[in-house]
């Protein structure tokens, strides 16, 4: 008989776990039985102690086995899905979902609502008046059949263990181990039932990952996990030092994906959307396919407006505002040398783009405007950030966030390569 007290000794004292030890107490943990505090001690041990990579693939089996897969079959054409570990300004996937779903390869973002300094997908494209987040697993299918790309909530039947466990690391300060990343996230992934996926794994102060060399274990991690399950499964490292774009808040960020999709906006943004729709349309047999192209002729845009509408959004409404703005000016003449993301997360989250606890409403309009960016001249008293919020209360913790934690010099910094490396 197995039992969670043996479970924890075992793991506490470094030995390995067996595949019928996993397979119980991810069972029982999802039933119930084995209780949050023993849980809890396991989290732990893993965090302190590691795990093999056999343990790694048991664990993230018997995660996917807690609930149910989707069947993407109907669909009739590939599914591909793309994840990013979560950054600052992180607006990737509205743009990049309807960019790939432009190539008749279909996009299923299964997708979160944010909780600390980065923000979720579903709370940006919540600011479009009208969106409908949570949809049924029927008009999942539906829409990626009608339009190509959908971006909704995930529903609480995939990896249900998963689920339970994520809010415990949460309070239990066992979030950031590699083993506990990369099952969480591949087995909620794998559930959703894409033939492919890309991974977005972030490196640099607004990540989890602040080291290169821990991201590309994560990476590698996730993407044998992928192929493990028939799934293919590449990554691509990108930096996360500085803010994705010029704007960390809800409808901030979605008023700058529109801009990319106009075929203009931010070029890091660009540039980033690019090369993981290349990857997508790799996956999806067309490595020739030039997305590039599809942002400058419209092509993607008209596929974002089919899928706001299809969700009940206005692709036309106008976005909301925050009621005050402040700015936040330069001290000297100069070029913006550095610009901490984790920084901006956190004063766009103070603002009250982010939430505190789980269910909290956000600001739609909240958020953090950058208006000269690392390598662009400043003079003395010019603008460097637009602060935006309803409650005005909330600019003196956002300006704490970001004092001292950017800077101007004499000489523009190098800015380097936004992909850092590939694992395919
Ligand atoms: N995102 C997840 O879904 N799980 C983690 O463990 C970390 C980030």
């Amino acid at each position: 008989m197995i039992t969670a007290v043996d479970v924890i000794r075992a793991k506490r004292d470094g030995l390995e776990l067996t595949r019928a030890q996993i397979d119980w107490v991810i069972d029982a943990y999802t039933r119930g039985e084995v209780a949050d505090e023993q849980m809890s001690a396991l989290a732990m041990a893993i965090f302190l102690n590691g795990a093999a990579p056999a343990e790694i693939a048991d664990w993230t089996a018997a995660m996917i086995r807690s609930g149910i897969t989707l069947d993407l079959t109907p669909v009739g054409r590939r599914c591909v899905d793309k994840h990013s570990t979560g950054g600052v300004g992180d607006k990737i996937t509205l743009p990049l979902a309807p960019l790939v779903a432009s190539f008749d390869v279909a996009v299923p973002q299964l997708s979160g609502r944010g909780l600390g300094h980065t923000g979720g997908t579903l709370d940006k494209l919540e600011s479009i008046p009208g969106f409908e987040a949570d949809l049924g697993e029927t008009r999942v299918i539906e829409q990626l059949r009608q339009v190509g790309a959908v971006v909704c909530a995930a529903t609480g039947d995939l990896a249900p263990a998963d689920r339970k466990l994520y809010a415990l690391r949460d309070v239990t300060a066992t979030v950031e181990s590699i083993p506990l990343i990369a099952s969480s996230i591949m087995s909620k992934k794998i559930a959703e039932g894409a033939d492919a996926i890309v991974l977005d794994v972030k490196v640099g102060s607004g990540a989890f990952m602040t080291e290169l060399d821990q991201a590309r274990e994560l990476a590698g991690t996730m993407v044998r996990l992928g192929r493990d399950h028939g799934v293919d499964t590449r990554a691509l490292l990108t930096d996360m030092s500085l803010p994705l774009g010029r704007t960390a808040g809800n409808a901030l960020e979605v008023r700058e994906a529109i801009e990319v999709l106009e075929g203009g906006g931010p070029s890091d943004v660009v540039e980033l959307t690019v090369a993981l729709a290349h990857e997508m349309l790799a996956a999806a047999g067309e490595p020739d396919a030039d997305p590039a192209e599809a942002l400058r002729d419209g092509r993607a845009m008209d596929k974002w407006r089919k899928l706001v509408a299809a969700q009940g959004g206005s692709p036309d409404a106008p976005l909301p505002i925050a009621r005050e703005t402040e700015t936040l000016a330069a001290e000297a003449d100069g070029f913006v040398t550095g610009m901490d993301a984790y920084a901006v997360g956190v004063a766009a989250w103070r603002l009250g783009a982010g939430r505190t606890r789980q269910g909290q409403p956000v600001q739609a309009g909240a958020g953090v405007e950058i208006l000269k960016t690392v390598g662009q001249q400043v003079r003395a008293g010019e603008p460097v950030f637009r602060l935006h919020t309803d409650t005005p209360e909330r600019f003196t913790s956002a300006r704490e966030a970001l004092d001292g934690r950017w800077g101007t010099g004499a000489e523009p910094p190098e800015r380097g390569p936004i992909v850092l490396d590939r694992i395919a």
